[in-house]
């Protein structure tokens, strides 16, 4: 029962962060997401909420992902997988900004509006937005007749169980694999194959399991986070399905730890940021086993030949040859589905930078939970 962790004391009898208690709960979590939404005959998912038959899901030409902070980073992510496995063009938005450009709303996009909280202000009003100009927005939602589902078309509900913690962890999972299934009913419906739609299948079932064996990586990344403490500043690099990777990571240590961290494309370090590399700047590198693994840790040589420390978070067997890096393997399983289980070491890695700093983690400085004011 996960709950149980929640009473967990700490070695100096202090309660264990809600942080922590909520990371833990990620496979549980999944489980829950995946529950009677599965169809392994047919190789799709099964998504009642989205109050969308199969025409007109066909009909759909756009899908827009809509959220703030976390919520949007997710989205990106989620943007990808729908790019991938349904073939319709798909990005993400920050909610925030959408709704001040005066946005085109068109018939057949399907908009996504992402949220833990359901009440975040700015995603609530770029719902509201859309609706008025009648756009179709569905919501991926944790809290269950929340404002911004009860606003939306429908939805899917996220079934994370309660997030008390500011930095958003097994809600965030569970909005990625919300994606997951939506990318897979949509692509069905579509081109997708039945193979690769059973494919996808047997490895959503398995990501729990992925998931428990990254978090046993505890100890090391913990290590890891310990020494990157100590840096004012430091980088989280990442390329196409790595990118909103990066960015989660710098954006989980920022809250939390209050250390300075910046998200760029891999590709784009030349550009400009490799001006700051230098041996007090340590660059957290995520380099999959994907198409793009050559070209990532060309890169790294580019941060390395600069005296800048580097942590890869990777795949076991990627071949980086000479580089003096700390690396952090996580399992294999489809890559549509890398960018979860590449997520979760930067959470710990955030969490374990945060308590060796002595820092309340679940009530960060200057945050709240949830946004509900302008
Ligand atoms: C996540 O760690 C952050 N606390 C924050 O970015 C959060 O994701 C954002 O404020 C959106 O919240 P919501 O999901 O409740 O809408």
């Amino acid at each position: 029962d996960p709950e149980a962790y929640a009473h967990l004391e700490a070695g100096d009898g202090s309660s264990v962060p809600r942080m922590y208690v909520e990371m833990l709960e990620q496979p549980a979590a999944v489980e829950r997401a995946l529950r009677g939404r599965l169809d392994d005959r047919f190789g799709t998912a099964h998504l009642g909420g989205l109050n969308l038959d199969a025409r007109e899901l066909r009909a759909i030409r756009r899908v827009k992902m809509l959220g703030c902070g976390s919520a949007y980073y997710v989205g990106q992510m989620g943007a990808a997988l729908v790019e991938e496995l349904a073939r319709v063009p798909a990005d993400a938005e920050p909610a925030s900004e959408f709704r001040y450009r005066n946005p085109i709303i068109e018939p057949d996009t399907l908009y996504v509006a992402v949220s833990q909280s359901g009440e975040t202000i700015d995603t609530l009003l770029a719902v509201e937005e859309i609706r008025r100009k009648g756009g179709r927005v569905i919501g991926l939602v944790n809290v269950v007749g929340s404002a911004i589902a009860r606003a939306c078309d429908g939805g899917i509900y996220l079934h994370a169980g309660p997030e008390v913690a500011v930095a958003s962890t097994k809600a965030l999972t569970n909005m990625y694999v919300a994606f997951a299934l939506l990318a897979l009913q949509l692509g069905r419906v579509r081109d997708l194959s039945i193979a690769d739609g059973k494919r996808l299948v047997n490895a959503l079932a398995a990501l729990p399991a992925k998931i428990d064996e990254v978090l046993k990586l505890e100890d090391r990344i913990a290590e890891i986070a310990g020494d990157l403490a100590g840096a004012e500043s430091m980088f989280f690099v990442g390329r196409v399905r790595g990118y909103p990777v990066a960015r989660e990571g710098a954006q989980k240590l920022k809250e939390i730890s209050y250390r300075h961290a910046e998200a760029y494309q891999t590709s784009e370090l030349k550009h400009g940021p490799l001006a700051l590399i230098s041996p007090d700047v340590p660059s957290i590198a995520i380099v999959p086993d994907d198409e793009l693994t050559e070209r990532n840790v060309a890169a790294l040589h580019e941060i390395a030949a600069r005296g800048g420390p580097l942590v890869v978070v990777t795949h076991e067997g990627v071949d980086l040859g000479e580089l003096d890096v700390r690396r952090i393997d996580v399992p294999r399983l489809e890559r549509e589905l890398d960018p979860i289980l590449l997520t979760v070491p930067l959470q710990l890695l955030a969490f374990h930078a945060a308590q060796s700093l002595g820092l309340d983690i679940d009530k960060p400085r200057n945050l709240a939970k949830s946004v509900t004011v302008e």
